[in-house]
């Protein structure tokens, strides 16, 4: 809703030339630090698990657990965790992915998700999408379904929207 809207950006602050001159960051942790913004966001997260009839919620590192966690508690399913590569214990899926200098890769315990299992991906933030694609590419790799993907905020002059649209296969993208 609108006023979900407006109460989500009023709790994002914008710090100029963070990390580097000229990127304007959108930093969440004032929306962290109130209950009200974090609890109505949690609460939009969660009627998502709802409406694509979740399994699983996975949060990509590191701001992504923040906002994951409580929804799949909240959902009643299981929290997976996407990581950096290097630091899940056991046995990976891993994949990499580009950076806008450079390359990444992430990783997922290779049996955490069941062949057949409906799989939301949370995020905070849709920038490039290198990220979020990479996630869905795990995902499908140990045989789960993506449900959809849902982020806090889509910076839309980084078109992430389109380089996840092949990735995504039909399933939505809600950005809220
Ligand atoms: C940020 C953000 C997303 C990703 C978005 O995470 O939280 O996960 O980048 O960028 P992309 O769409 O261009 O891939 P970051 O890698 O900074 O990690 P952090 O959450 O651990 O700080
Ligand atoms: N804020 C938070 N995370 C990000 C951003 C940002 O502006 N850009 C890429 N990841």
């Amino acid at each position: 809703s609108a006023d979900l809207r407006a109460l989500l950006l009023s709790r994002i602050a914008d710090v100029p030339d963070h990390p580097q001159p000229g990127v304007v960051f959108k930093d969440i942790t004032p929306l962290l630090d109130d209950p009200a913004a974090f609890g109505a966001l949690t609460e939009a997260f969660t009627d998502l698990c709802a409406r694509y009839r979740v399994d699983k919620v996975v949060g990509l590192e590191a701001r992504g657990f923040i906002l994951a966690a409580p929804v799949a508690l909240r959902a009643g399913v299981g929290f997976v965790p996407v990581r950096k590569a290097g630091k899940l214990p056991r046995a990976t899926l891993r994949q990499g992915y580009e950076l806008e200098y450079g390359t990444a890769e992430i990783e997922i315990h290779a049996d955490a998700l069941a062949p057949g299992e409906r799989v939301l991906v949370i995020d905070d933030v849709l920038a490039t999408g290198g990220t979020a694609d990479a996630a869905l590419q795990l995902i499908r790799r140990a045989g789960a379904e993506v449900a959809g993907v849902a982020v806090l905020l889509e910076l839309g002059f980084l078109a992430g929207r389109e380089r996840l649209e092949p990735g995504l296969k039909g399933a939505p993208l809600e950005a809220l």
